[in-house]
């Protein structure tokens, strides 16, 4: 049997782009079934964009200036996805949420991923979040992305402990060893056809 077409991506994203650098890691090893048909920055200096061009996968600056609201940004931004024949879409450090316009034109096709063990410390400065409230554990949760901050249906976890002596830095740095981990799988799932949405619960096949 012929191998399956590659699942087009796009990674959105707005800082460093390690998460961006693991995909491109598991693609290039081929354990992810997918194709990075563009990566969408809203920074213009964002280093993950620099990552991209290293492997000449195509860059898209998307500034906020031009637009009179979220919203319409989220319009200019679903058209280029379109464009590209985006099948998947990676928020990968993208520092927007997403309006309606966006969520409502890829329906379970967004993924994000929060470092937080969701639906505890939705939201900013989770890692900060988790330590002022004294927890053993944190940890970090891909899930897709619905109309909410932080609530959609939830496709992967992965658990750290918390040591007495942790800053939100040495936490944070914990938690993004597992992101690494987890969130090319999730992917990797996706692109191998293995996830569906039932409701609130992402079903995973064997
Ligand atoms: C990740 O740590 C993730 O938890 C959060 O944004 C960060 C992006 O990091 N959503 P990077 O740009 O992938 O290095």
């Amino acid at each position: 049997m012929a191998d399956a077409v590659p699942v087009r991506l796009a990674v959105l994203v707005s800082g460093n782009g390690t998460n961006l650098q693991a995909f491109i890691d598991h693609i290039e090893s081929h354990e992810i079934n997918g194709r990075i048909a563009c990566v969408v920055s809203n920074k213009r200096d964002a280093f993950a964009l620099k990552r991209a061009e290293q492997y000449g996968i195509p860059t898209i600056v998307h500034e906020s200036g031009a637009y009179a609201d979220r919203r319409d940004y989220d319009a200019a931004l679903v058209a280029i996805l379109r464009n590209h024949d985006v099948q998947l879409i990676v928020l990968a450090g993208f520092m927007r949420i997403l309006t309606d316009v966006m969520v409502d034109a890829f329906p379970h096709a967004i993924m994000n991923i929060h470092p937080a063990l969701l639906p505890a410390f939705p939201g900013l400065h989770a890692q900060k979040q988790a330590l002022d409230y004294g927890v053993r554990f944190a940890g970090c949760t891909v899930h897709f992305v619905d109309r909410g901050t932080d609530t959609g249906p939830i496709i992967l976890q992965a658990v750290v402990p918390v040591f007495e002596n942790d800053s939100e830095e040495t936490l944070a740095a914990r938690i993004q060893q597992e992101e690494h981990r987890i969130y090319p799988e999730a992917v990797r799932l996706f692109c191998a056809g293995k996830i569906c949405v039932d409701g609130r619960r992402v079903r995973v096949s064997p």
